[in-house]
């Protein structure tokens, strides 16, 4: 095969066959088609686009590029323990996961969470568990049969040997500007996913400033384009169409967010992220034939810290240890003349300034700080007083706090008077 003219035939808009799709994908991941070449690929993808077709081919592509993961058969107490999954495409203090998988493991099904770092603004799932002391990412497939009959939630990092095209163009996509695409998105996540072999998945598909899709339009394409690469392959596949204009919750990074999912699991937490984790919860017991159970019940009667207790103790995490906090704290604060409503709190711009002041990566392969993130006082809808608190910035890096103001600026809208309605003007305080 010619790398140029399969580079070239997607440059000038043409459809890829399936042979030339496995053949680049193929080649990438053997190491004979060059990190240069498959970056103008993925950029020729970007702008021109893929049918439905090539999207199935770069999607079977990436999975067959290595193996599969083998969750047939689980049992407990003698019962077949039925698999279901949930995947967010990626937004700002998007949590969900930590309290999601115990709590659908609570009400009976078996959760098997493959996850991933931070990608761009939006957090990651690891690097929010490895804020707790001890807590391993890696989980061989052996122990990972077992901890789901055991306890039955895992959220671990892929192996080594699952879809490994996907890690390296992953990598790449983030560094050469090609992550918003979607038949690279969705073929990206379903290859994961597809791979992992649970018997249903719920894929959270978020759509506003935060998310990687800002538009509807675009963000229904794709859950439509992954909803059927999931029929397709023989899995239980749906959908939701979730708010990313602000972040969810009140915090944002990895440890601040631990700490609310725990508040969660304990039956409180910020009433946004109860709705969105009941709400998954519901679809994927119905995806796992268990819609008898209500998850509300599990979030209020300890059954689900439980499992979450568990499920962290099984890899090594210590669920008592205290969360490491930052070093710093600067907190941003209304105008001093300014008292009103906050009508606005731009996700992306809360996701860009937690990644400068450590949450996420600058550069590939940065370490990631547990205790950085932002705490938020006022969400859109809530009162702030002349001079109140909005945000607290918490780092290691007090030389970063300049960089992640700037990229604050104009993030929080506040409406000067009593109550919340239209006509907003952006304003952020000192
Ligand atoms: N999450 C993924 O796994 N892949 C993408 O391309 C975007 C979000």
């Amino acid at each position: 095969m010619d790398p140029v003219g399969v580079i070239a035939r997607k440059r000038d808009g043409h459809e890829l066959t399936d042979a030339e799709i496995r053949w680049a994908v193929g080649a990438y991941t053997a190491g004979a088609f060059a990190d240069v070449q498959m970056a103008a690929l993925l950029m020729a993808i970007v702008l021109r686009g893929m049918t439905a077709r090539e999207t199935a081919s770069l999607e079977s592509a990436m999975r067959a590029s290595g193996s599969t993961a083998d969750l047939t058969g689980l049992r407990r107490a003698g019962a077949r323990l039925p698999t279901v999954d949930k995947h967010s495409t990626g937004g700002v203090g998007d949590k969900i996961t930590l309290a999601l998988a115990p709590l659908v493991a609570a009400c009976g099904a078996a959760v098997p969470q493959l996850s991933g770092r931070a990608l761009g603004h939006t957090g990651g799932t690891l690097d929010k568990l490895e804020a707790i002391p001890g807590w391993r990412a890696e989980v061989p497939m052996p122990a990972m049969r077992r901890q789901l009959e055991d306890v039955g939630a895992v959220v671990c990092a892929a192996g080594g040997e699952l879809v490994p095209a996907d890690r390296a163009m992953y990598a790449l996509r983030d560094i050469t500007g090609t992550v918003e695409s979607i038949p690279l998105i969705a073929a990206s996540i379903m290859s994961k996913k597809l791979a992992e072999g649970a018997d249903a998945l719920v894929l959270d598909v978020k759509v506003g400033s935060g998310a990687f899709l800002a538009d509807a339009a675009s963000a229904r394409e794709l859950a439509e384009t992954m909803v059927h690469l999931g029929a397709d392959a023989g899995v239980r596949t749906t959908a939701l169409l979730t708010a990313m204009d602000a972040p969810l919750g009140r915090a944002v990074g990895n440890a601040l967010e631990v700490a609310e999912a725990v508040e969660v699991l304990a039956g409180g937490g910020p009433p946004d992220v109860v709705e969105l984790t009941t709400a998954l919860a519901r679809e994927m017991l119905a995806a796992a034939g268990l819609d008898a159970v209500d998850p509300a019940v599990r979030l209020v009667d300890g059954s689900a810290m439980d499992r979450w207790r568990r499920m962290i103790a099984a890899q090594g995490g210590d669920p008592d240890a205290p969360l490491p906090v930052a070093r710093h704290v600067d907190t941003v604060c209304a105008e001093p003349g300014v008292a009103g409503v906050v009508t606005g709190l731009d996700a992306r711009a809360v996701g860009d300034a937690a990644r400068i002041l450590g949450a996420g990566r600058l550069a590939p392969g940065d370490a990631v700080t547990a205790g950085a993130g932002i705490e938020i006082h006022a969400r859109p809808g809530e009162p702030v007083a002349a001079g109140g608190r909005l945000l607290s910035l918490h780092t290691d890096a007090p030389e970063r706090i300049a960089a992640a103001r700037e990229a604050l600026a104009g993030a929080v809208g506040i409406r000067p008077g009593a109550s919340a309605g239209a006509g907003g003007r952006d304003e952020l305080g000192s």
